[in-house]
């Protein structure tokens, strides 16, 4: 089948092209681009794409599908269902699962289930260690094998130095990233929330910036020693930009993502014990706010995931010590970056390529670009829609999200996923 999408501007990062054209689709792939009304095929589904931008199809390299395991709190159909609401052709699952996926069988289940039930494309993350106990490293040829695309042992770090270090060995044999979830437990201890004044004031025990930053260091200074790539997941605090940004320019292999949360939001959103506000790495001061928004203006954070972290209502209506860490993040990831674009911290191309090209790189994965003969997978936002956030409309099975109400311009208003609309 053919699709015509007409009329819109088309932003490219990986081509350097923003401009007006009409771009063809053809059985699943890019077939051309063409000024406006020069391409005239036969039969075409036509895709009036007038005063919208087309981007290449948004990958979201950190999402918690929930399945096997707690599908009570999002399935594979509806996690993908809730991507291609938010505009993410493409998303990576993290191993976190029940049984936590460390396995060639599990690995092999999450495909096969997403090939039946998915609408958007799943790329399986393996764990570091077996159960992502920490103990003993998982099979990683084995997962890199059965389509692992990174292996992590995210929520929770991998505390054995040693064992890091090994796990970077492996990683580098099949050249995937390690993707490091940097929380030193002994720092984090029983905190629920960012430490400082606002912890102090609520009486909640605090989880320091440090706990993240001496996490990015060790495994910054491993990543140099082993020569691995390294990623590192969910950054929150100024610190651990400031380490990364110099690590890049000793030109050591990391990458680095932050989410739409801690570029929006501070700790003070935890006020009146709103486990809404509750994630890990927890929310932190004004200051390292303007440090991750510095980060991804100078290119030291490469990548915007969500840390989509579906978790049910019941769950979170408790007292904020019991509360599970995680907010839901796909529907509301690119209104959020957009904002980023409208107060200038970001282009409009920096926001595409932190949301498509970038994760794409990271991954070594062959998305995050218009290019012809690629997948069509595409993206058309439509900039000036503005909606108020209502999670009651969320394609997700969870709800928990912190942006209830929230007025937001810009959104994802089709997704093509290999040239399906
Ligand atoms: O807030 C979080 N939720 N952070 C993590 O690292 C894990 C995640 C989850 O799985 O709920």
């Amino acid at each position: 089948m053919n699709i015509l999408i007409q009329n819109g501007r088309v932003v490219d990062p990986a081509n350097a092209i923003d401009e007006a054209l009409d771009l063809l689709v053809s059985d699943g792939t890019i077939a051309r681009f063409g000024k406006a009304g020069t391409i005239k095929p036969a039969g075409a589904q036509v895709v009036d794409a007038k005063g919208k931008v087309v981007v290449p199809g948004l990958l979201d390299m950190h999402v918690h599908l929930r399945e096997p395991g707690s599908e009570y709190k999002e399935t594979i159909s509806t996690g993908t269902a809730a991507a291609k609401a938010g505009g993410f052709t493409s998303v990576c699952s993290m191993p976190n699962t029940n049984p936590v996926n460390d396995s060639r069988s599990v690995t092999e289940f999450i495909l096969s289930q997403a090939q039946r039930e998915a609408v958007a494309r799943v790329f399986p993350i393996g764990a570091i260690t077996k159960g992502s106990r920490g103990a003993e490293l998982a099979e990683i040829g084995e997962l890199y094998d059965a389509g692992c695309v990174a292996i992590t042992d995210d929520g929770k770090p991998v505390m054995n130095g040693a064992m890091m270090r090994r796990a970077m060995e492996y990683a580098t044999i099949f050249d995937i990233p390690v993707i490091s979830h940097c929380e030193d437990m002994s720092l984090a201890g029983k905190g629920v929330m960012n430490e400082g004044f606002v912890s102090t004031e609520l009486g909640l025990n605090g989880i320091p910036g440090a706990a993240e930053e001496v996490m990015v260091a060790r495994d910054v200074a491993l990543a140099e020693f082993v020569g691995c790539r390294l990623h590192i997941a969910h950054v929150s605090s100024a610190g651990s930009v400031r380490v990364i940004r110099e690590a890049k320019q000793r030109g050591i292999k990391v990458t680095a993502e932050t989410c739409p949360h801690y570029f929006s939001l501070t700790e003070e959103a935890v006020r009146g014990y709103n486990t809404l506000a509750k994630m890990n790495p927890p929310l932190r001061t004004a200051e390292d706010r303007g440090a991750i928004r510095d980060g991804l203006r100078d290119g030291t954070l490469d990548v915007i995931a969500t840390d989509h972290a579906p978790h049910g209502m019941d769950e979170k209506s408790v007292e904020f010590d019991y509360a599970p860490f995680g907010i839901v993040g796909l529907e509301t990831a690119v209104g959020l970056t957009l904002k980023l674009v409208n107060e200038g911290v970001l282009t409009f191309e920096g926001a595409v390529r932190a949301l498509s090209l970038n994760p794409a790189k990271a991954l070594t994965i062959n998305k995050g670009t218009l290019s012809v003969g690629a997948d069509a997978d595409i993206t058309i936002i439509d900039l000036d829609q503005e909606w108020v956030v209502d999670a009651s409309q969320f394609k997700s099975k969870s709800r928990n999200t912190p942006f209830g109400g929230w007025k937001l311009k810009g959104r994802a208003m089709e997704t093509i996923v290999g040239g399906v609309l």
